[in-house]
């Protein structure tokens, strides 16, 4: 479940549906008053056979007037134009406005999704968010246009219905008043019934979705562990539950269905007994009795749409909920008030008595403190878990200290605009996402605007350009599916690439090198080198050649600063940081040793 410590109360729960959708709606007051005249003029319309044919039967049955029958006949065609106009525009606007406000809606929901912090995806899963932003939103669409219009033009319609026969005859309007009490009560237990079936199958729904995607993502590890049944379980499981939930939402909507009929019918017998009997005393006559019977039978579609309204709703405010869940958090981290750019940074680090915690109860970092001059270059050691990267996520504040302060030039990075911020720490990570595009694309992901010699100049200096100018299409080359893949050490020289267009002052490296092998290593470690210069460079280090070039090593141990020097001053003062030197030299050793052999076996 999404949680957020600045959530709140959840609004949706107890704001009707209408006004949570209405600032969606605000911008097309207009058309959507448009499509309201319209759905009167439809329930008009549809009132007025029924009432032709009271004139026209007791015209010729009391009058013997033919005449009154050629205008009904003109009337009716006249009526059949209308109806075809009306269905046209009102479909069209109809179709225009449930489509504009889904788009408007999917197009919050991303643009909010992209604003949220890393607290929000730590604790969501993206096929989830995807079945918020796609199903969910298009849930909406029918109650917002279908929904909300039928609603306006079947209450006119009954209003006008019930207008005529009270109009005709008091008694017979009144029959059908009885009516009203057990729709309201089937409306009401129906809607109770249907509202937790549709609640299951929008959770249901995103749960799916979460699912196809995990399996889609982790398709190797599947493959590898041959988890397929497993997957495949999961998957059906909730498929059940989906089904299940479908069945029952429907289970409800079938036995509504014939229920208003058959009250409406009940009371119809009691309208052509009352009715009979008034046409025998020649209060009424014959032309008026069928009309009021047509008319009753007539009420029984609108009834039904008002309580096909009510499902549609019900599917609404699953949907609703699941979507303002999104849109009510407030992302964790935000620029404070007041906040300032970040200008002119030479790159002066400091984190002071910092104590840091992803869930309360839980210190992964306690009472740090560590000051970084401009310029130098730091490696963090230590084991694995111990809090390495998430010390080094909080300068370009991923997350947000608990206690303490964590500066750049003295500034807390809390009151730094996060955009100003951003700019000026760049990360270099394990794994390198590539999108969807081409070579000069991804390098310049965070300067759009770069030129193509700065795209090449990136290129060059993280080693990339020889090999981008090989390819036939060279900058213009697909990444990916569409073109060409990259192996890890070309993914890791590529984000260099990314970091170095945008010059940043700070550089984090999250051990770039841990996911490459050995023979791309010296090529890595020379661009690495080149993106180094002339920045602040935080590293977590993973190979004995990033700790040699340091200016200072700090050894993390259970959340503290354990010790920091130079590599001879651990060697000297730590038996931990001695350990561990040994057994990164082992592992060296191990994997020279592995390219000789390869070495030789290629020869
Ligand atoms: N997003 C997160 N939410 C909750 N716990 C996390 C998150 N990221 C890391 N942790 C936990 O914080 C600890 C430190 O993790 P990390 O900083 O990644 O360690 P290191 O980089 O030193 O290997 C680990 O126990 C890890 O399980
Ligand atoms: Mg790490």
């Amino acid at each position: 479940m999404m949680t957020d410590e600045r959530k709140g109360t959840p609004k949706h729960e107890s704001t009707p549906l209408i006004i949570r959708l209405f600032p969606f709606m605000r911008k097309h007051l207009g058309k959507y008053l448009g499509l309201f005249v319209m759905s009167i003029i439809t329930a008009i319309i549809g009132i007025l056979p029924a009432f032709f044919l009271q004139v026209a039967i007791d015209a010729v049955t009391v009058s013997h007037d033919m005449s009154v029958i050629t205008v009904i006949i003109w009337l009716m065609i006249l009526y059949g134009v209308m109806g075809g106009l009306l269905g046209f525009f009102s479909t069209y606007l109809r179709e225009y406005l449930g489509n504009k406000i889904v788009m408007d809606m999917r197009v919050k929901l991303y643009s909010h999704v992209n604003e949220l912090s890393f607290s929000f995806f730590d604790m969501t899963r993206t096929g989830d968010v995807m079945a918020r932003v796609m199903q969910d939103v298009a849930q909406i669409q029918m109650y917002a246009t279908i929904g909300i219009l039928t609603l306006a033009t079947n209450l006119a319609t009954l209003a006008g219905v019930v207008a005529i026969l009270f109009s005709w005859n008091p008694i017979i309007g009144s029959i059908f008043l009885i009516d009203i009490p057990f729709i309201l009560i089937g409306m009401r237990s129906f809607s109770r019934r249907v509202a937790p079936a549709n609640a299951r199958i929008r959770k249901a729904n995103g749960i799916i979705s979460a699912s196809i995607q995990d399996c889609l993502n982790g398709i190797r590890e599947v493959k590898l562990y041959g988890r397929e049944e497993f997957m495949l379980g999961v998957f059906d499981k909730w498929n059940d539950e989906y089904f299940n939930s479908v069945i029952d939402s429907n289970k409800q909507h079938a036995f509504w269905m014939p229920y208003v009929p058959f009250v409406v019918s009940a009371s119809s017998a009691i309208v052509m007994l009352v009715g009979g009997l008034l046409v025998v005393s020649a209060v009424y006559t014959p032309g008026l009795l069928i009309a009021t019977i047509a008319y009753f039978t007539q009420l029984a579609a609108p009834l039904r749409h008002v309580t096909k309204f009510l499902g549609l709703h019900t599917i609404a405010k699953a949907a609703a909920a699941r979507i303002f869940e999104i849109l009510d958090q407030k992302p964790a981290i935000a620029d404070s008030p007041g906040a300032v750019p970040l200008e002119n940074v030479e790159g002066h680090v400091q984190y002071e008595h910092v104590t840091f915690h992803y869930h309360e109860g839980h210190d992964i970092l306690k009472d740090i403190t560590l000051d970084i001059p401009p310029g130098k270059i730091v490696a963090f050691v230590g084991p694995s878990g111990v809090g390495k990267t998430t010390m080094l996520h909080l300068l370009p504040r991923f997350y947000d200290v608990a206690k303490g302060h964590v500066r750049i030039d003295g500034r807390d990075v809390r009151e730094c605009t996060l955009e100003s911020l951003r700019k000026r720490v760049a990360i270099v990570m394990q794994d390198t996402f590539l999108f969807d595009g081409t070579f000069a694309d991804n390098i310049a992901f965070g300067k759009p605007n770069a030129t193509k010699e700065e795209i090449v100049h990136a290129a060059s200096v993280a080693r990339l350009n020889q090999f981008i100018e090989s390819l036939p299409q060279k900058y213009k080359t697909m990444i990916g599916e569409r073109g060409v893949f990259l192996s890890g050490g070309q993914a890791q020289r590529l984000a260099l690439a990314r970091v170095i267009i945008t010059d940043p002052k700070v550089l984090i490296l999250d051990e770039p090198t841990a996911n490459v092998d050995a023979v791309t290593d010296k090529e890595i470690m020379d661009a690495v080198r080149e993106t180094m210069k002339g920045r602040t460079t935080l590293v977590i280090a993973h190979r004995l050649w990033t700790i040699q070039h340091a200016d200072m090593i700090v050894l993390l141990k259970d959340g503290r600063i354990d010790a920091k020097g130079s590599h001879q001053e651990l060697l000297d003062t730590s038996e931990f940081y001695r350990e561990f030197f040994a057994s990164q030299l082992r592992s060296e050793k191990d994997r020279a040793n592995a390219m000789d052999s390869q070495e030789i076996s290629n020869s």
